[in-house]
C-alpha cells in the first residue's frame, strides 16, 4: 500500500523543496550555465559563436533532441583543464545542495572531450575532485556514471572503456546518451556486456524519442538496471506492465521533455499516468542549464502542471532513493530522513 499524506496546497511547494531527494539523471555538461561558458572561454582563449551570454541563452529554443545536442556539444568545447571540470561540477553540486539533493549520480560524456584532445584523466580527475569536496564540505553524496555517445560507433565506445579502466574506482556505472533515433541499444551490446562483466552499474537512455522497442532492447540486450526517460513505454502496455512488475525505475525529466518537444505542455506530460500504472518513476533535471531549471524546479513545474499531491511527492522522493546505486543500508538512512520530513502530514 502506498503511504498517504495530506498537505495544504499552499504548503506543498515548500515541502517539495525541503524534502531530501536523490538525482539520478543529469548530465554534468548540461549544467554549464552560459555565464560559466563565457568565463571558461575567456580563461582558456576559446572562441564562441555567440557574442554574449544573452545571445547564447536566446539560442536555447529547441525543436527536438538533436537541435539541443548541437548547442550542448558547442558549449562543452570550453572545457579544457582539470580545474574547468572541477568548477563545472562544483557549481552543480552547490545547486544540488540548495535543492536538498542528498545523493546524485552524475552522467559525464568523456568522448565529447577526448575527441577534442582533452585526456580522459583530466575529465575524470576534475569531476571526481568536485565529488569528493561535495561529500566533505556539503554532505552531498556524489558519484559518476560514464556515458557512451550513441551517435559514435561501438568501437569508439570500446576504446573509451579501455581508456577508462585505469580510473575504474572513479565511476560507478555506464550509460548511453546522445542522438537516440537510428542508434538502437543493440549497437552497443558488446561494450555493455564487457561493462557488466566488470561489475559496473548499467543504465541507458531509451524511449525519449525512440520507440518502446528501444526500451525492450535496453532491458534484454544491454541488461540495464534503470531506463533514462522511458516515457514512450506507454505505447506498449505489455512493456508498461513488465516495468511495473519488475520495479524498473524510469528517470523522467519533465522540463527537458517540454523543452525538447516530447510533450507540448506540462499538463500533457504522462508522468502521472506512469505513476498510476505503478511504475517506479523519478523526477530529474537532465540538462538543467539548458532546460530551465534544476531538480526542484522540475518538481514544482510537474506538480503544478499535473496537479500532483503530497503522496505523489513522497513516492517520487522514495523512488529516487530506492532506484539509486548505493547499499541498502544507506538507502534506509535517507528513507528515514524522508519519513521524518513527511511524518507531520501522515493521514
Ligand atoms: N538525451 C540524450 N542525450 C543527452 C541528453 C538527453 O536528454 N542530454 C545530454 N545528452
Ligand atoms: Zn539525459
Amino acid at each position: 500500500m502506498p503511504q498517504r499524506f495530506e498537505v495544504p496546497k499552499d504548503q506543498l511547494p515548500a515541502l517539495l523543496q525541503a524534502m531530501p531527494k536523490a538525482e539520478l539523471h543529469m548530465h554534468i555538461e548540461g549544467s554549464l550555465e552560459p555565464e560559466l561558458i563565457f568565463a571558461l572561454a575567456q580563461r582558456n582563449g576559446v572562441a564562441l559563436r555567440y557574442p554574449s551570454v544573452e545571445a547564447l541563452r536566446a539560442a536555447y529554443a529547441f525543436t527536438d533532441l538533436q537541435s539541443f545536442l548541437d548547442i550542448y556539444y558547442a558549449g562543452a568545447s570550453v572545457l579544457l583543464t582539470e580545474q574547468d571540470f572541477d568548477d563545472m561540477a562544483w557549481a552543480y553540486l552547490l545547486k544540488a545542495k540548495a535543492d536538498n539533493v542528498v545523493h546524485t549520480e552524475m552522467f559525464f560524456d568523456p568522448q565529447t572531450h577526448t575527441e577534442r584532445g582533452v585526456p580522459f584523466e583530466v575529465v575524470i580527475k576534475g569531476l571526481s575532485r568536485a565529488c569528493d569536496r561535495a561529500q566533505a564540505e556539503l554532505g552531498v553524496s556524489a558519484s559518476l556514471i560514464m556515458c557512451f555517445l550513441r551517435h559514435l560507433s561501438e568501437d569508439a565506445a570500446l576504446k573509451t572503456l579501455a581508456e577508462a579502466l585505469p580510473y575504474r574506482q572513479y565511476f560507478i556505472g555506464v550509460g548511453l546518451d546522445s542522438s537516440e533515433s537510428g542508434h538502437p541499444p543493440e549497437k552497443f551490446a558488446r561494450v555493455f556486456a564487457q561493462c557488466k562483466a566488470l561489475g559496473l552499474h548499467l543504465v541507458a537512455h531509451a524511449g525519449e524519442e525512440g520507440p518502446p522497442a528501444y526500451i525492450l532492447a535496453a532491458l534484454d540486450v544491454l541488461h540495464v538496471e534503470r531506463i533514462d526517460h522511458g516515457v514512450r513505454c506507454l505505447e506498449d502496455l505489455k512493456l508498461v506492465e513488465r516495468l511495473a512488475q519488475q520495479g524498473t525505475a524510469l528517470t523522467v525529466c519533465p522540463l527537458s521533455n517540454i523543452k525538447l518537444c516530447v510533450f507540448k505542455t506540462m499538463p500533457e506530460h504522462n508522468l502521472k499516468t506512469l505513476l498510476d500504472h505503478g511504475i517506479k518513476v523519478t523526477i530529474n533535471s537532465d540538462d538543467p542549464a539548458y532546460f530551465g531549471g534544476y531538480i526542484n524546479q522540475n518538481f514544482l513545474a510537474t506538480f503544478a502542471g499535473l496537479d500532483l499531491d503530497a503522496s505523489d511527492a513522497y513516492t517520487l522522493a522514495r523512488n529516487s532513493f530506492e532506484a539509486s546505486f548505493v547499499p541498502d543500508t544507506v538507502k534506509q538512512v535517507w528513507i528515514a530522513q524522508l519519513d521524518s520530513a513527511f511524518a507531520p502530514f501522515a493521514s
